[in-house]
């Protein structure tokens, strides 16, 4: 039987960044069915709603939603739909591949880094923030737990492994923040002894942001706190080119969100002009998810034929054509 995938279009940019997509899904003969439904803007639209009922419901029913960027209205309701998706789910993983592909505009031509960031704790609870009436002083939680620590390390070694991937770095700032900071490292530290095949070792964050600028190569895959995380996967994404080559995955127990890390880009939605490239790798993550890791190999090289060609690309990339040419070149690859 297919396998049912949820599919959110998304705002902006989204609805032509997601039709190139699943035309590259289906040339894989991955077979999937596809059950579409809104969030962000257009749920707003036609629902009143930014995240309805009905897509939560159809998320939680497939487990697997590939997801165009949102639109979050300024000054309605939540502050993000993705958090609230990150939360809904308990998504607690953030997987963020960063792989240099060729004819991008990146600093070094040999990254290859994944990040995992813990999603749903650390300095992102919001709860409990404050600040005073004449706003002189501010106070926000940082949330650590043994369990929030031990799931996203063992997530991380866990995909090192399937991945064969050589070593695992842990991120932190344990040698100032003694008590959050610390209880995550002593976590990996312990979860690393049960992953003796795969190399473990630990980096301080400010010394990580230098060294990855300098020296990526020294990194394999990244393990780290929210906060962090967030910051040296955007990090990441620079060495490779940009935010438009930059795919990522909202992983928890049984549900899984793909995206692309960009947003809805309202400058140049409807020119048919947005680089599908982010949102087309971000399926790749999905069939690897779905234990179909050759035909995301196959969509990855795919990717870098088009590229090195150099004749059917988007502007950002350097080309004059559009987003449904450029998933043609793709797709002819493919097939
Ligand atoms: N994951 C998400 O859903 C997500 C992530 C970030 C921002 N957003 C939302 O997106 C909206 C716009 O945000 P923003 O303008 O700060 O960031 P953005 O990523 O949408 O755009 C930043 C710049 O990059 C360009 N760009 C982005 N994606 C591109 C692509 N695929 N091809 C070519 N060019 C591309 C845009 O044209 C723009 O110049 C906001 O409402 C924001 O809340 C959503």
């Amino acid at each position: 039987m297919s396998k049912t995938i949820t599919v959110i279009k998304g705002d902006g940019i989204g609805p032509e960044i997601m039709d190139a997509t699943l035309q590259v899904l289906d040339a894989t003969g991955a077979g999937f069915e596809y059950e579409f439904v809104d969030a962000g803007l257009a749920a707003l639209e036609k629902t009143g709603e930014l995240l309805p009922p009905e897509t939560l419901e159809t998320i939680a029913k497939n487990g697997i939603c590939l997801k165009g960027p949102l639109t979050t209205p300024v000054g309605k309701g939540f502050s993000s739909i993705n958090v609230a998706l990150r939360r809904h789910f308990d998504l607690y993983a953030n997987l963020r591949p960063a792989i240099t592909f060729p004819g991008t505009k990146s600093r070094y031509d040999n990254v290859d880094v994944i990040t995992v960031r813990e999603n749903t704790e650390g300095a992102y609870m919001g709860e409990g923030s404050m600040i005073n009436d004449d706003r002189t002083y501010a106070e926000a939680k940082i949330i650590v737990t043994r369990k929030g620590s031990e799931r996203i390390a063992r997530f991380a070694f866990e995909t090192a492994r399937k991945a064969n991937r050589k070593k695992v770095t842990a991120v932190h700032k344990a040698n100032i923040m003694k008590n959050v900071s610390g209880l995550f490292l002593e976590v990996c530290e312990e979860v690393a002894k049960d992953y003796p095949e795969i190399e473990f070792d630990s980096l301080i964050v400010d010394n990580t942001c230098m060294q990855l600028v300098m020296n990526p190569e020294r990194f394999d895959m990244i393990v780290t706190t929210n906060l962090f995380g967030d910051i040296i996967s955007d990090l990441c994404a620079g060495l490779v080119g940009g935010l438009g080559m930059a795919p990522g995955a909202n992983i928890g127990k049984d549900k899984a969100i793909f995206e692309a890390v960009h947003g809805s880009a309202p400058d140049i939605a409807g020119k048919k002009i947005a680089n599908p490239t982010a949102l087309i790798l971000a399926a790749a993550l999905m069939l690897e998810h779905l234990g179909l890791g050759e035909k995301a190999t196959a969509i990855r090289e795919a990717i870098r034929g088009v590229l090195a060609d150099k004749d059917r690309l988007t502007p950002d990339l350097g080309g004059n054509s559009h987003t449904g040419d450029f998933a043609q070149a793709i797709v002819e690859r493919l097939t």
